[in-house]
């Protein structure tokens, strides 16, 4: 009798799993595959190392009555939720399903999700949401709403603690934007997701505007004109794999390093292409990303909002197979000149990088802040100072080297020595100054200029004299304010060098409750 039982409850176990997998129901789990999307719980084994996903709150179901939701319920409430691994480490993970009442987040929902997190909290590791919802449950009313602040106030909390990734892979509207908005990393997939705060509906009714969700806030737009969106993936296949390899470069938590990997590859003929990169002539652009390549192991740039901002380059690649984030003006863009946007850029990249530990590489060549009312009226004072900030607060270690130009309050802000940059080092190519000589003589020599016989002449002339004093690296390297001039092919040995050198390095701000960074 004891064993027909026992057999029984296995059976009923073994249904109740069936119908996890049914989620909203054939039709609609259809409807997601015709629309290019994966289900959510497609989502999780895709994203995790095989068999290493363990599913908790598998079978909660919500306790809503109004507007006949007690006849809709599904096991799991719309949310997949657990841990497993990626390549070997721990990581949480929620992902929501859309083939249930669209995804939405109800007060259970909610509920599940604060609990992982705070899982991810207590076992420092990661916590990456997959989201694919329209948002509060409407018919839960305002325990709904309670929810998302919930969440949000996790993410707060968790920001700095653990690495915390969103990937945007369906809407995500209203209250919806806001937890990823206070997530690390935010990937979006092209066609199938978007993230905004009032949808297309909402926006003609208030401004007239006619405009689709896609334009108005697709993964193109988020990454080229708002910057929200940080990777931009074709499909959900490729959005899992470029979250499961940034996870390589991030360590855990705060209070650990990045995993080493044991192999990395050098190409030994990257010496001779960087000794000719920098252009003869100093106003001719050049890819700073061809630097980069020369100086890092082999492939392993990865390049943070890409097509945001692009007069500066973010990202994380590996020296002798270590995590280091670089920051670097390009000239290839804007010349590399400083403005609001590639400010804002820099200064998330860079207070990402402290908070986890990621040691520090900034390759400067900047003309200066970008002029102009625009700039001034939307103030650059303020985001310009975000980025002084953010360098001037990091204690990781940090090397500058400076390429060529690093001009006016532009080298300043660009993790100078005097902002607390640990080495810094310039090619011969480098021009450290107040401005550029042109600009430079017309102003310190005006009256010399103006009553020379030939103006022209003598302004060439004072130009030519203020280059020779300062388009070079020597007269900073006379004061200390830089540690070395060196070769482009001795950049590489020189990093690795110095950060190993920096290994130990302590360094702690003065005891506060947190600083002002000027938001
Ligand atoms: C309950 C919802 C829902 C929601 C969708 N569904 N959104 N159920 N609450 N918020 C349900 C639908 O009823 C439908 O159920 C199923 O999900 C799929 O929705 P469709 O509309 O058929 O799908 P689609 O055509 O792809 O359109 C997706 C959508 C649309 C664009 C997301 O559903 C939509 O506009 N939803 C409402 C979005 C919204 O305004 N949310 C509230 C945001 S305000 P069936 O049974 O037919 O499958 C907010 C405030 C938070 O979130 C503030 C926090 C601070």
């Amino acid at each position: 009798m004891y064993l027909v039982v026992h057999m029984d409850r296995n059976l009923l176990l073994a249904q109740k799993r069936e119908e996890l997998h049914l989620a909203g129901g054939k039709e609609r789990i259809e409807k997601q595959h015709q629309q290019g999307k994966l289900t959510a719980r497609e989502r999780v084994t895709l994203l995790l190392d095989e068999n290493s996903f363990n599913e908790i709150g598998a079978f909660v179901e919500h306790r809503s009555t109004n507007f006949g939701l007690e006849k809709q319920k599904y096991p799991g409430d719309g949310v997949i939720t657990g841990f497993g691994n990626i390549h070997g480490r721990l990581v949480y993970v929620y992902s929501q399903d859309f083939t249930v009442l669209g995804g939405s987040l109800s007060e259970t929902q909610a509920a599940k999700i604060c609990r992982v997190m705070d899982l991810a909290m207590k076992n420092g590791a990661p916590i990456i949401g997959m989201n694919d919802s329209g948002g509060a449950r409407i018919q839960e009313g305002v325990v709904s709403l309670s929810g998302y602040a919930d969440i949000f106030f996790r993410n707060t909390r968790a920001s700095g603690v653990i690495p915390q990734l969103s990937l945007i892979m369906g809407p995500c509207a209203g209250g919806a934007v806001y937890s990823p908005a206070l997530t690390d990393f935010i990937f979006m997939v092209e066609e199938t997701s978007y993230m905004f705060v009032t949808g297309p509906n909402v926006v003609k009714t208030v401004t007239h505007e006619e405009v689709t969700s896609e334009d108005l806030g697709g993964a193109k737009t988020h990454a080229e004109k708002s910057g929200v969106n940080h990777f931009t993936a074709v499909n959900d296949m490729e959005c899992i794999k470029k979250a499961r390899d940034l996870i390589t470069y991030l360590p855990q938590n705060s209070y650990e390093l990045a995993p080493e990997p044991s192999v990395f590859e050098f190409s030994s003929s990257k010496l001779n292409q960087i000794e000719k990169i920098i252009p003869e002539n100093t106003n001719t652009p050049y890819d700073i990303k061809k630097v980069i390549e020369c100086i890092i192991d082999d492939a392993s740039f990865r390049e943070v909002q890409e097509d945001f901002a692009k007069n500066i380059v973010v990202g994380f690649a590996r020296l002798e197979g270590k995590t280091i984030g670089i920051i670097a003006n390009q000239p290839a863009a804007m010349a590399g000149v400083l403005d609001i946007d590639a400010s804002r850029k820099g200064a998330r990249f860079v207070r990402f990088c402290d908070s986890f530990n990621i040691p520090l590489l900034v390759i400067e060549d900047v003309p200066g802040f970008l002029p102009g009312t625009d700039q001034e009226w939307r103030g650059i004072i303020t985001h310009g100072a975000k980025l002084l900030y953010a360098f001037a607060e990091a204690t990781v270690p940090k090397i500058t080297i400076i390429t060529r130009k690093a001009y006016g309050g532009a080298y300043c802000v660009m993790n100078s020595k005097s902002l607390g940059a640990d080495l810094s080092f310039a090619w011969p190519t480098a021009e450290i100054a107040v401005m550029g000589a042109k600009g430079a003589a017309e102003i310190i020599f005006k009256r010399e200029i103006s009553s020379s016989e030939n103006p022209q002449e003598k302004w060439l002339e004072k130009e030519a004299e203020y280059a020779d004093t300062f388009a070079n690296p020597y007269r900073a390297a006379e004061r200390g304010i830089i540690d070395d001039v060196i070769l482009p092919k001795e950049t590489r040995q020189k990093l690795i060098n110095g950060y190993n050198m920096l290994e130990n390095k302590s360094e702690t701000l003065p005891k506060k409750k947190h600083g002002n960074i000027p938001l």
